[in-house]
């Protein structure tokens, strides 16, 4: 069955199509961040307006990409949330226009659970799995047993680790997204140059913190003359760095170990940052457990998820109806 997959709930349109859940036949994204970068962060109206122009030609360059027509299609897949409500409506009033022309199926996705499930585009995976979610806007900690069944273990109390990367590399005037930035910038630092404070919560010991170090972050800098901390901008990074990758590691080996689950994935955007993955690694294959990384453009926000998670949930007969709105704090 050839499913398309359409996400638009924050600033990236994007449009694929998937072959029997499987075989990615086109994998198209259109990123904003050039125009959110202006501003330092992602302004809801304008992308709103950006989806608007781009999601028509993102899913024609999908379809031909694939070379496949609408016509051809076993099923239409679309994030219904979370996200920013303006952006998701894009995507969701699109995906309704083409379900009802062509008579297909079509779902809505929840993007959280897209991100769990996207580790299947590229390896087979056997479920239970420790899955460690890790984005712009959420940092969650799931027992993923099946498709639809997610045991959750933790989440952060405050900011997600995707923030605080961008927060901090705005502190640093590097630009946005700042994870990236911050992620290659790093690897010309001394990670052991600073000691940030690495949050702990000992009554919830899958939960996270990230708010503590942006504000530590930022009384480094002001305890600290411009012209001097200029100069260490690669330090600071690599040791912000390497104390928000230890407080991703340490909640999610615990949690696999104490379920006595032995496999770990990794997801959303902030996977794709080489430090996590290393580490992980590291601390995984200690306690012999395996890690699952996605490729980064599977990491960040992408078409080819959804496609994917609409496939098993379309298969299992779920058909939503045109009274389908978007939900922009959906949860799992
Ligand atoms: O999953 P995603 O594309 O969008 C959301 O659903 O939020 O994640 C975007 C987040 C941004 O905060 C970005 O700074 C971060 O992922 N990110 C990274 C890296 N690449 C993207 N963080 C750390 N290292 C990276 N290499
Ligand atoms: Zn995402």
């Amino acid at each position: 069955m050839l499913v398309l997959g359409v996400e638009t709930s924050c600033d990236d349109t994007a449009a694929a199509v998937l072959l029997d859940g499987r075989t990615i036949l086109a994998n198209v994204v259109s990123s904003q961040d050039q125009v959110h970068g202006l501003y330092g962060g992602v302004v809801p109206e304008l992308a709103s307006r950006q989806h608007l122009q781009n999601i028509l030609p993102i899913i024609d360059g999908a379809l031909e990409k694939a070379g496949v027509t609408l016509k051809e299609l076993g099923g239409i897949a679309v994030t219904r949330g979370p996200g920013l409500v303006g952006s998701l409506l894009v995507g969701l009033s699109v995906a309704k226009g083409i379900a009802f022309r062509w008579r297909m199926p079509y779902v809505g996705v929840n993007h959280l659970e897209a991100h769990l499930l996207a580790i299947h585009l590229e390896y087979e995976v056997p479920f239970p799995y420790i899955a460690l979610l890790a984005s712009g806007g959420h940092t969650l900690l799931y027992c993923v047993q099946d498709v639809g069944d997610y045991l959750y273990l933790g989440g952060t109390r405050d900011d997600a680790s995707g923030e605080a990367y961008d927060k901090v590399a705005k502190m640093l005037g590097l630009g946005y997204p700042g994870g990236r930035l911050i992620d290659n910038l790093a690897k010309t630092g001394n990670r052991k140059a600073i000691r940030f404070p690495r949050a702990q919560l000992k009554k919830s010991p899958y939960d996270f913190s990230f708010s503590g170090i942006k504000t530590s972050v930022l009384q480094y800098l002001k305890s600290q003359d411009q012209e001097a901390w200029k100069t260490q901008v690669p330090d600071i990074a690599a040791s912000f760095q390497e104390a928000v990758v230890d407080m991703l590691v340490n909640p999610t080996v615990k949690a696999a170990v104490a379920q006595g689950v032995n496999r770990i994935v990794l997801s959303g955007g902030v996977a794709a940052n080489s430090r996590l993955r290393e580490k992980m690694k590291e601390r995984a294959e200690a306690e012999r457990l395996q890690v699952y990384f996605p490729s980064p453009k599977f990491c960040t926000d992408n078409a080819a998820m959804i496609a994917l998670t609409g496939y098993h949930w379309i298969r299992r007969g779920r058909r939503d109806d045109f009274t389908l709105n978007a939900d922009a704090d959906l949860t799992l």
